[in-house]
């Protein structure tokens, strides 16, 4: 990254909701069964936010558990970032309600929608503005409430999707340490193929628009899910080739948690055993742009990284997009 600052993950936080939807509950709702969803997607059972919780309530929990664990006070923070397709509203963003709920009285504020990918798209956002001076202290979040969007009597989708939240402090570290290499991308002619097709300019909302359950999220699976192993394979070796770092040099491969059918399929071509890998599908389904951050944190609380560690997080989804980060572990604030 030239003469720029280091940048990397101060702390982490994460949060899940309490109520459980287990496989044998959703085999009372649909037509499905457990060995179906197990063998075809690796998850067991997700979590599910009240009627209650919106984004900005699980963003609040997580933010509280990386702010603390990573030092930082709310008032220290420049900017919050949320990624998210399940904000509390269309606007203001999630990041502004947040905001508040915080106490973060300086910091700037901004959602950034880039679905699956989303974490990815904002810590490389965040990123640029540490490493460039002109902040110190980045809130990044991932979350979704998926379930507020997904139709449960589609078997097709209502098997994959949970909720929660993840967060990361982002700030400057030592040298030789944080972010080395970044890859984001995007495919729009794929626009249509994962999608919440109602509610904006394009369908907004009416009562026809909701009886023919355009505001449930639509997926073309099978395409989706042919993209994604493609992906996950070249962003993760760019970053690996940009930051100059062997695949047997990875020590904790963070994927996006869409189905254990595409981790494996990564882990096959990296030759990656399972202790460097880190997986949380079968406990909380895909929640979207929140999976990599939960998923991180709980490497983190489970001591599975320590300092030196090449950390590979990679993600793809709606948009088509598609990310990898590669860092050098680090939570000592330069
Ligand atoms: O996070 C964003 C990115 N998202 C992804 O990466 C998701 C990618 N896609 C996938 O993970 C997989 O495509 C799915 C898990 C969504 C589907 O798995 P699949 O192996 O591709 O199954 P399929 O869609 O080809 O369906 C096979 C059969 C179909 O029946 P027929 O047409 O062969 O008779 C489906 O109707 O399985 C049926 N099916 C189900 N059966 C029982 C689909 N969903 C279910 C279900 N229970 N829940």
């Amino acid at each position: 990254m030239g003469d720029l600052r280091p940048v990397g993950i101060l702390g982490t936080g994460s949060y899940t909701p309490e109520r459980v939807l287990t496989n044998a509950d959703l085999e009372k709702m649909v037509d499905t069964s457990d060995e179906w969803i197990v063998t075809r997607t690796g998850i067991r059972e997700r979590r599910i936010a009240s009627s209650e919780q919106a984004a900005s309530d699980l963003s609040y929990e997580a933010a509280r558990k990386a702010l603390a664990n990573a030092g930082i006070s709310a008032e220290e923070l420049d900017m919050i970032i949320v990624a998210t397709v399940t904000p509390d509203m269309a606007f203001p963003s999630t990041a502004c309600i947040l905001q508040d709920k915080l106490g973060a009285k300086k910091a700037a504020a901004l959602d950034v929608s880039a679905a699956c990918t989303g974490f990815l798209y904002g810590i490389t956002t965040a990123t640029q503005f540490i490493s460039n001076g002109l902040y110190r202290y980045i809130l990044v979040i991932g979350v979704e409430t998926l379930s507020k969007i997904t139709n449960y009597e589609d078997r097709n989708t209502c098997v994959l999707f949970g909720d929660g939240a993840g967060a990361a402090v982002l700030g400057p570290v030592g040298d030789g340490f944080g972010f080395k290499a970044f890859d984001l991308g995007a495919d729009g002619s794929g626009s249509t193929l994962l999608a919440l097709p109602a509610g904006g300019s394009r369908i907004p909302a009416t009562s026809e628009s909701v009886a023919k359950g355009l505001h449930y999220l639509y997926m073309a699976g099978g395409e989706v899910f042919k993209f994604a192993v493609r992906v996950m394979n070249t962003a993760t070796e760019t970053v690996l080739e940009k930051a100059g770092v062997s695949k047997d040099e990875i020590d904790l491969l963070v994927p996006h948690q869409a189905n254990l059918r595409i981790i494996d399929a990564a882990i096959k071509r990296f030759g990656l055993s399972e202790e460097k890998v880190a997986i949380n599908v079968d406990r909380y389904g895909n929640m979207s742009s929140a999976s990599i951050p939960v998923a991180l944190d709980e490497a983190v609380q489970a001591g599975r990284l320590k300092e030196g560690d090449n950390v590979v997080l990679v993600g793809f989804g709606g948009g088509l997009t598609w990310g990898a980060a590669l860092l050098k572990w680090s939570t000592q604030k330069a």
